[in-house]
């Protein structure tokens, strides 16, 4: 039985940012407190809007950045303070997808150079025997063998984001961390790699971190859900229950719009306001401010995260929206 591939425990981050000549340095805490764990050919997905600490935590995940509090493990070893001669075998364990293919293989590089490049850094394979595994790779992500000597500007977004994952697994890394690695592409093309995806994590049992600000794309990958707003994790727990039954006010608004999730009785929760600055959080709940059934309560009071209903939510009134008939 192999435990978890990563395993995050109340992790944090926080900038010190700038904020004039003359005022002391603002506390922007990006991530404030998010826990999860993902077993071997699973995903989680991480969803909530911009701005919310999405991309900080792939950072982490993928030992870009350092959590500031919290403990991170990788395939069972400690990622924050790794144990001596652990670096390489952790570095190796995850790999990170981008959003934008475009920006992220470099140009002056043909297919077979960026594929073979992790290689030669990492392994002491011969050329002949790096070429064969990208060629090999290559397949596995639906590219034709004739692509190997072309450059990334020759191909669309879509082939672009297929060199991006072959390159990302061609170290054979236990974890996928992608980073809304659809959402730069045409709906039509989205599936594509998704389904390109969902097979590939079949055939090598990997699990995917997957960040997406899309309900409707993580539908369809998702195994588990965990919902973040201004840092803070509000709903996590099994994709059925959250999609069947959204507990979290934040949740549910994010649902009501989302086309094709949501049923067609649901109605559309229009959120008022602004999202709130991290340097300056809401006190209480850290939706309060948007919040439709916001009380002094929740101004007052920080809900934890708790269990009810199958998933864990963080707000006062969980319980009355399960009595409630479903949205
Ligand atoms: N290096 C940084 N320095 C200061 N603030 C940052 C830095 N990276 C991200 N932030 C801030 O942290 C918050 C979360 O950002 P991010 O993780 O990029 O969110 P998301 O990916 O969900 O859009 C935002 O307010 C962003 O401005
Ligand atoms: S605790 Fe209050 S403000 Fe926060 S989500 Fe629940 S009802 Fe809304
Ligand atoms: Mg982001």
């Amino acid at each position: 039985m192999s435990g978890p591939v990563i395993e995050a425990t109340n992790l944090k981050r926080v900038y010190e940012v700038r904020r004039g000549l003359f005022r002391a340095p603002g506390r922007l805490q990006a991530v404030g407190g998010v826990s999860f764990s993902l077993q071997p050919g699973k995903t989680l997905a991480v969803v909530g809007e911009s701005g919310c600490g999405k991309s900080t935590l792939a950072r982490m995940a993928t030992l870009i950045e350092k959590p500031t509090e919290g403990s991170l493990k990788l395939d069972g070893i400690d990622a924050v303070n790794p144990p001596a001669g652990a670096a390489k075998t952790l570095r190796q364990t995850v790999q990170l997808v981008f959003q934008n293919p475009y920006g992220s293989l470099n140009p002056r590089k043909k297919v077979g150079a960026i594929l073979e490049e992790p290689l030669a850094i990492n392994t002491n394979l011969s050329a002949a025997e790096r070429s064969e595994r990208a060629r090999a790779m290559m397949t596995k992500v639906g590219l034709r063998p004739e692509h190997y000597g072309r450059y990334p500007h020759m191909f669309s977004g879509g082939q672009r984001q297929r060199i991006a994952i072959a390159r990302a697994l061609m170290l054979s890394p236990k974890l996928v961390v992608a980073d809304e690695p659809v959402s730069a592409l045409d709906v039509s093309i989205q599936a594509q790699v998704l389904n390109l995806l969902g097979d590939l994590q079949s055939e090598l049992g990997l699990a995917y971190l997957f960040i997406s600000h899309d309900l409707s794309v993580v539908r369809h990958i998702a195994d588990d859900v965990l919902v973040m707003y201004l840092g803070h994790t509000v709903e996590q727990g099994p994709k059925e229950r959250i999609y069947a039954r959204p507990l979290h006010p934040y949740t549910q608004a994010l649902l009501s719009s989302t086309p094709g999730v949501a049923g067609t009785k649901r109605k559309r929760i229009v959120l008022k306001g602004e999202l709130p600055s991290p340097l300056n959080p809401p006190s209480g709940c850290v939706f309060s401010t948007r919040c439709p059934h916001v009380t002094d309560r929740c101004r007052a009071e920080r809900p934890l995260l708790r269990v009810v209903d199958s998933r864990d939510v963080a707000c006062h009134y969980a319980e009355d929206f399960l009595a409630e008939p479903p949205l």
